[in-house]
């Protein structure tokens, strides 16, 4: 059984040329059985959700696109939860939206913000303007919401590290409980790589730099670095996203809808992420296509360590001695990126900064 539940709502507007998400572009029409059919899938699985639910996440696509009737009903049929966190366009964002979430329980929104430059949100494709940002958020204060995080991307094609600091400085001034900051990844293939190429490479050797700016930008702003790519304020209430540390603590999840991914009990499965699909076999009460990836001991222990030391506090090294390589570990505390103490382990700023190769070395 799990405490922590995502749910997966495809739909966007349009497709931003940057996103590899499993989304689908409008389809109002269908809004309403792709929702029925979520319904169906947790009344399937129900018996796989602890009765004290922790977590609930709804994900994307644009949650906040739905069709506030389907969106509503959907947040009726879920169960309650601790934190219950909705992502959501700024542009989407009304008064009306707004209060309708707070009101149904969501205590958490993650508002897809990305940059505060125009020209660069016209770069990723993205509808909302700076101003969009500002308004969106204000009706998320002004309804309730006392937990707001900003995703913002760095390494946008044409963006200079005082564009970066001036999204940091925008950023910091609306001052959000909670911030991701992804580095922009751009699959080999796509359009938007094709059409930026020569951007992408520029900022492919800036990287590191830009990530050192956001860190020492936002540590130095009272904000926690307390995973890779997320930060919150410091102060009286924990304000890391509980969501997803169950996913970086290793817990148990389940996941429903198009292209959801469950992990529960060593088993793991993907759910189809083909919305006409996955509707038909609902509305037949039968579960959706999956696929089944095998998760033998060594890969959950390997995985426990790769996500485990994303996070600012030390992984227990208890149970993972078969999967950590002893003699790459005393050469990286040797350099100042790891450090041991206590059966526990920990990567140093510097190694964390520098991330997953660091980690790659550890595994044996
Ligand atoms: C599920 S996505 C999209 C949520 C929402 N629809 C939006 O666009 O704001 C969640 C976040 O992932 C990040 N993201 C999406 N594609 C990315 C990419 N190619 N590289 C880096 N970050 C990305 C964005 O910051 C985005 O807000
Ligand atoms: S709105 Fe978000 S989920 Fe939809 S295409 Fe754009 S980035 Fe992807």
């Amino acid at each position: 059984m799990t405490r922590h539940l995502y749910v997966h709502l495809p739909f966007c507007a349009h497709r931003c040329g940057y996103c590899d998400f499993v989304t689908v572009v409008g389809r109002k029409a269908q809004h309403d059985a792709y929702v029925d059919a979520l319904l169906a899938e947790l009344a399937l699985e129900c018996e796989l959700l602890a009765p004290d639910v922790e977590t609930i996440f709804l994900g994307g696509g644009t949650p906040t696109f739905t069709a506030l009737h389907a969106l509503e009903r959907l947040l009726v049929g879920l169960p309650s939860a601790e934190e219950v966190t909705v992502e959501a366009n700024p542009e989407t964002v009304t008064q009306e939206l707004a209060r309708m979430l707070r009101g149904l329980g969501v205590n958490r929104v993650s508002l897809g913000v990305q940059s505060f430059q125009p020209r660069l949100l016209t770069v990723l494709d993205r509808v909302a303007q700076p101003d969009t940002v500002r308004r969106a958020f204000y009706h998320l204060r002004d309804a309730g919401f006392d937990n707001i995080s900003f995703d913002l991307i760095y390494g946008i094609p044409g963006q200079s590290p005082a564009d970066l600091e001036s999204d940091l400085g925008e950023a910091l001034a609306l001052g959000p409980e909670h911030l991701s900051c992804y580095e922009l990844e751009a699959k080999p293939g796509t359009r938007f790589t094709y059409e930026h190429g020569e951007g992408l490479v520029r900022q492919a050797d800036a990287m590191e730099s830009y990530f050192e700016l956001v860190v020492a930008t936002l540590t130095g702003n009272g904000y926690r670095w307390y995973e890779t790519a997320n930060f919150c304020r410091e102060g009286d209430r924990d304000l890391r996203s509980r969501h997803n540390l169950a996913y970086w603590l290793g817990r148990d999840y389940l996941g429903l809808g198009i292209g959801a991914v469950s992990t529960i009990e060593g088993r793991r499965w993907r759910n189809t992420p083909r919305l006409r699909a996955y509707v038909e076999q609902l509305e037949a009460r039968e579960l959706p296509a999956r696929e089944h990836e095998p998760l033998p001991v060594d890969v959950q222990l390997r995985e426990r360590v790769m996500l485990g030391l994303r996070l600012d506090e030390p992984l227990s090294v208890d149970g993972l001695g078969d999967v950590i390589d002893l003699s790459a570990l005393e050469r990286l505390e040797r350099l100042g990126l790891a450090v041991r103490s206590n059966g526990s382990l920990a990567l140093t700023a510097r190694g964390r900064m520098l991330g997953g190769g660091v980690t790659a070395d550890l595994l044996a």
